[in-house]
């Protein structure tokens, strides 16, 4: 894919960010949700791709937009994949806490693994512990080696893991071993890319989240050379038959890299909603917005750092009709 494109998806999205963060705080998920929906949807008909979404919003007859499936894209070649989450952490913004994204990631067809909406197990480290992680293996041997390779002690190490009574044996595991625990209540896509830098303060991701989420954070740790593992976690008959729907023959398969992202032409944007632990959230002043946003590529691992100011006067009204709403 060509590197100019990088720009073009944090534009889109930027778009989903400054319609949604209006809405940080008012106790609305949906509201929140449809905003940023609404105008990613709209902001990816000006980019040069044709898109198809692998990950979305859910099926077509659930989802009016953003569906998986749907043609995204100004439908020129490259012909790509690609998988959105425009609002990542509803409950975060309808609450103003933390760590709220609008996320997409794109690569070649076929390149990323077509994940239904279910559980997936999932253990995430950066670049400086990559090749130390095995989801098979007990969490003591995993922080161990992951200690090892930061060169740091077990009761220096910061796993981050959501706060869910599912994880509570985890949680308790990690509290047995010495070892830092930040609990959070959503957003585990933000907090497997804090493992890749430093001044974040987190070096490992344990836990279940969902499977989409992971396969977008895969996609960011792709470009930062962390490493990421997952195996999706059926419920039910009916999410087996989805996922062997989608692809996976053996349900329970462990899922490194590669199978969560084949290749190495993966392009990842996150802008940050709410503050967070490496994005700020939008910021608004009359007239005015600006974002941050983080946007990496494998082929390059370039990681750039975008600061934008943004006249909402002479953005479309699909960005700045809620920014502009004083309701
Ligand atoms: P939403 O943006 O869809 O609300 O997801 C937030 C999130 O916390 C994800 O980051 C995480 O993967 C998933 O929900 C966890 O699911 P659950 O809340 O069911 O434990």
């Amino acid at each position: 894919m060509d590197r100019e494109l990088a720009l073009e998806f944090v534009r889109v999205t930027e778009a989903a960010a400054l319609a949604t963060g209006r809405l940080m705080g008012r106790g609305d998920k949906i509201a929140a949700d449809d905003a940023a929906v609404e105008a990613m949807r709209k902001a990816f008909d000006t980019v040069y791709i044709d898109g198809v979404v692998v990950i979305g919003e859910g099926e077509m007859d659930e989802a009016p937009m953003l569906y998986i499936g749907e043609r995204v894209g100004a439908r020129v070649a490259p012909h790509v994949d690609v998988a959105v989450d425009p609002l990542e952490g509803t409950n975060l913004v309808s609450k103003g806490l933390p760590n709220a994204l609008s996320v997409l990631a794109v690569a070649p067809r076929n390149c990323m693994l077509h994940a239904p909406d279910i559980y997936m197990d999932k253990i995430a480290v950066g670049p400086r512990a990559a090749g130390c992680i095995d989801l098979d293996d007990s969490i003591e041997d995993n922080l161990s080696r992951t200690a090892k390779s930061l060169g740091k002690k077990l009761e220096d190490m910061v796993a981050i893991i959501l706060d869910r009574p599912r994880h509570q044996q985890t949680i308790d595991e990690l509290r047995r071993l010495g070892a830092r625990v930040k609990l959070i209540s959503d957003g585990d896509v933000s907090a497997a890319i804090a493992t890749s830098f430093d001044w974040t303060g987190v070096d490992i991701l344990f836990g279940i989240g969902g499977a989409p989420e992971g396969v977008l954070a895969a996609a960011a740790l792709k470009c930062l050379g962390g490493e990421m593992q997952g195996r999706l976690l059926p419920e039910n008959q009916e999410e087996k038959k989805r996922v062997v729907e989608m692809g996976l023959q053996d349900t329970l398969q462990l899922l490194k890299m590669e199978d969560l992202i084949a290749g190495d032409d993966v392009i990842f944007t996150a802008t940050g909603i709410t503050d967070g632990d490496f994005l700020q959230g939008v910021r608004y002043a009359g007239d005015c917005a600006t974002t941050h946003s983080v946007v990496m590529r494998s082929m390059t691992g370039t990681v750039r750092f975008v600061q934008a100011t943004h006249r909402l006067d002479k953005k479309p009204h699909f960005v700045a009709r809620t920014c502009n709403a004083s309701t």
